[in-house]
C-alpha cells in the first residue's frame, strides 16, 4: 500500500514535529526533505558547487549539525537552483511511493514532487511565533542568536522561499492550512490526524 501525506510550510511552523508525529500515528516513514537542502548547503559551505554536491548528495552527507542557522541560510540559497531541485527530485519521489506509507515535509510537496497526494496540508504560523519557537530551540542548542536575530533570519529565509521562480513555498490549491500560532503541539497534531483520517 503506498499512502503520500505532502505536509509544506514555512520555518519553524510545525511542520516537522507534526510530521514526525503524524508518520508515528500511522506507522508511516518520514522524510524531512530540507534536510536534504541543508546538506547541499553544507557543503556549499565547505566549498563544494551546488550542483555538484546536489548531484552526488549522499547519506554520509546527512551526518552531522545541520541544524544551524547558517546552513538554513545555505539552504535556502541554494533550493532556488534549479539543476539543485531537480537532483532532488528522483530521491523524494521514490520516498513518496515507498510501501507502507510516507510522510514528507518541506515547501514544494503538495505542489510539485506530490501533487497527487491524498492528503496536503500546509502548516503555517505569524512570523514572531515561528521565530519565538525557533530562538527557544537555538538557545537550548546553546546558540548566541538574539530574538531579533532569529526574526530577521526567518524573515529572509521564507521571503526567498516564496518569492523563487522555482516551485515556491505556497499552499496547493487543494491544501488544507493548520494555522499552529495558537495551538498546542497535542492540538496541531490532532488537527493534521483529523484531517489524514477523513482522507484514509
Ligand atoms: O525545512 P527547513 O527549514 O529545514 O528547510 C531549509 C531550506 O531548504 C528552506 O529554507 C528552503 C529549502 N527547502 C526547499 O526549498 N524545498 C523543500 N522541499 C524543503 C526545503
Amino acid at each position: 500500500m503506498t499512502f503520500t501525506i505532502a505536509i509544506d510550510g514555512p520555518a519553524a511552523a510545525g511542520k516537522g514535529t507534526i510530521s514526525k508525529a503524524v508518520a508515528a500515528h500511522f506507522g508511516f516513514a518520514h522524510l524531512d526533505t530540507g534536510l536534504l537542502y541543508r546538506a547541499v548547503g553544507a557543503k556549499t559551505l565547505r566549498g563544494t558547487d551546488p550542483i555538484e554536491a546536489a548531484k552526488s548528495l549522499t547519506a554520509e552527507d546527512m551526518v552531522g549539525d545541520l541544524r544551524t542557522p547558517e546552513v538554513a541560510q545555505a539552504a535556502s540559497k541554494v533550493a532556488v537552483i534549479a539543476e539543485v531541485r531537480a537532483a532532488l527530485v528522483a530521491f523524494q519521489r521514490s520516498f513518496a511511493a515507498r510501501d507502507g506509507g510516507a510522510v514528507l515535509d518541506g515547501r514544494d510537496i503538495g505542489t510539485v514532487i506530490c501533487p497527487d497526494a491524498p492528503v496536503k496540508l500546509f502548516v503555517t504560523a505569524s512570523a514572531e511565533v515561528r521565530a519565538e519557537r525557533r530562538f527557544l530551540e537555538l538557545s537550548q542548542k546553546g546558540l548566541p542568536d538574539t530574538r531579533e536575530q532569529v526574526l530577521a533570519d526567518v524573515i529572509t529565509r521564507d521571503e526567498r522561499d516564496r518569492e523563487r521562480s522555482e516551485a515556491p513555498l505556497k499552499p496547493a490549491t487543494d491544501a488544507v492550512i493548520i494555522d499552529t500560532s495558537d495551538l498546542s503541539i497535542e492540538a496541531a497534531v490532532a488537527k493534521a490526524i483529523a484531517q489524514i483520517d477523513a482522507r484514509r
